[in-house]
Parts: C-alpha cells; sequence; structure tokens
C-alpha cells in the first residue's frame, strides 16, 4: 500500500488542472506543516489512535511526492514536539516506531528521489537505535540536492530558542563573542535551523487555528492556512490549494507595499 502510493503519487499531482494551473514563480521557498488531526480521524473511524498515525504517514509520503513533483525547496514537518511525552506511552512508543520503520522502508527511494533529509530537535533523547538511524539517513542524502526535507522531532519552538541563547551565551563567556555582535545571523546559525531560509508558508491541518510551539523564530513573517481537513485525509489537491492561495498573499514584511 505504502509503495503504491509513492510510486502513484506524482502522477496524481501532476495530472491534476490545478497543478498545471499553478503560478511556478509564486511558490514559497519554505513550506512548514502541522500535521494535526491524526487521533479525530481515526476516532470518526471507530479505530485507535494509533491508525490514525499510520495513516497520516501514508499521507506525509503523498505530500513529500507532491513536493518532489513541484520542485519545492524545503518541506519541513511537525513530527513530534517536545510537549508530546504527555500522551500515553503506548501511543509515544508507536510514534517513535512509526518513525523508525517508515525511514527504513522509505531511505532507499527518498534518496533515488534526491531528497536531502535532515531532523530538527533534541534527537540524543530519542531511543537509540532511531538516533542512529537518523544520522545514517542524514549522512546518505546530504549530497543530494532535491526537496530538503525536514522532520521535527522532539522539537520545541521554545526549547529551541532557549538551546540557541544558551549557546550564544557560551561563546560570550568563552571570549568568542562580544554581546554587540550578537544579531539575527548569530541566531539563526544557532537554532537547529541552521542554514534553513524562514518559513514562508504555514500551513494546518485538523481545524484548530494555533502555532504550537513550532518553528516560532522562523515563522515571523509566515503566511498561515488552516483546514478542517485532519491530516490523514489531507491530499496533494488540498495542498495544492494552500500553495495558490500562498500566491495571491500580498507579503509586506512590516514595509509598505510594492504596487
Ligand atoms: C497530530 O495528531 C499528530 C501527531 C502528534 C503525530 C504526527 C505523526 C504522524 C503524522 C506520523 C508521521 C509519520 C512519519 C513516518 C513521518 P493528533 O494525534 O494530535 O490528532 P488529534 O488532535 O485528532 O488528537
Amino acid at each position: 500500500m505504502w509503495n503504491r502510493l509513492f510510486k502513484r503519487a506524482p502522477r496524481e499531482v501532476m495530472d491534476l488542472p490545478e497543478f498545471q494551473e499553478l503560478d511556478r514563480s509564486r511558490l514559497p521557498v519554505h513550506t512548514a506543516i502541522i500535521m494535526d488531526g491524526n487521533g479525530r480521524w481515526a476516532k470518526g473511524r471507530e479505530l485507535l489512535r494509533t491508525a490514525g498515525h499510520a495513516a497520516g504517514a501514508d499521507t506525509v509520503k503523498k505530500i513529500l511526492k507532491a513536493a518532489i513533483a513541484l520542485e519545492l525547496p524545503v518541506l519541513t514537518i511537525y513530527m513530534f514536539s517536545t510537549e508530546n511525552w504527555k500522551r500515553p506511552p503506548a501511543e509515544v512508543d508507536f510514534i517513535m516506531r512509526l518513525l523508525f520503520d517508515r525511514l527504513m522502508q522509505e531511505i532507499d527511494e527518498m534518496d533515488e528521489d534526491n531528497v536531502k533529509i535532515r531532523f530538527l530537535g533534541r534527537l540524543d533523547e530519542l531511543f537509540p537505535a532511531l538516533r542512529e538511524l537518523t544520522q545514517k539517513a542524514e549522512d546518505r542524502m546530504k549530497g543530494n540536492t532535491g526537496v530538503q526535507f525536514n522532520v521535527a522531532v522532539n522539537y520545541g519552538g521554545q526549547d529551541e530558542i532557549l538551546h540557541a541563547a544558551k549557546s550564544i551565551a557560551r561563546r560570550v563567556q568563552q571570549g568568542e563573542l562580544s554581546t554587540e555582535d550578537i544579531d539575527g545571523k548569530i541566531f539563526d546559525a544557532s537554532l537547529y535551523t541552521e542554514g534553513l531560509p524562514p518559513v514562508d508558508l504555514l500551513i494546518r491541518t485538523g481545524g484548530d487555528m494555533r502555532v504550537s510551539n513550532f518553528l516560532l523564530w522562523q515563522s515571523a513573517y509566515a503566511e498561515l492556512w488552516f483546514t478542517d481537513t485532519t491530516w490523514p485525509d489531507f491530499t496533494p489537491l488540498l495542498f495544492v490549494e494552500a500553495l495558490k492561495d500562498f500566491g495571491k498573499r500580498n507579503r509586506r514584511f512590516g514595509g509598505l507595499d510594492n504596487k
């Protein structure tokens, strides 16, 4: 099922009239997604919450394939937050194993697709085999030049900002930096997202309208796009709709209209 989905997805996207009509010159550089609603999707079908996460993983594959077909430069997904540890241990365990299993299954195909994967968050707290696999996947794909695909796992925006502040403070203490030298560039380079561009478009599925501690620094000027559709039901067509809507936004970055 998973394999069939992956192989079919690009045609599915490229054949859509909506895809053909997209203005390629107005696509976001960095698209980030809060994948919410897996539990509700499962509940609505009288399934276990974990079935919702498994279905959500299928959607990740479809959307990554769509991003490849659309040649989006950067896609970041919110897989597991620093707050998600509060969930029942069996659910946490399931999500972590799901990441491990799907990564094992997909590593070759992602590499063939020229995807460059990166993991963002407190990776040292993952179970050792998962930690090793994330490293292996990053190493394997580091020379790739296609979609930069970031998976935020054990990630929290506030935690990331604190982590950056501490590392900068240490550099000041050690005399490597002076307080006056601290600027946006240095801060950017101290975040887990070092080297990545700011978020242009932030998509959230599942009906809630909040940013839930995701990429707080990086989303300062992000355009927000929400849908009631739960993550397992999210489709390449809806993704294209979000991108189309983004293309119509008038971004001013605090300045005035250029028109
Ligand atoms: C939010 O739905 C989803 C999560 C916290 C887990 C995200 C994980 C996946 C989509 C699986 C991705 C898998 C891979 C391999 C990348 P929720 O549980 O908060 O849903 P609810 O709001 O309806 O309860």
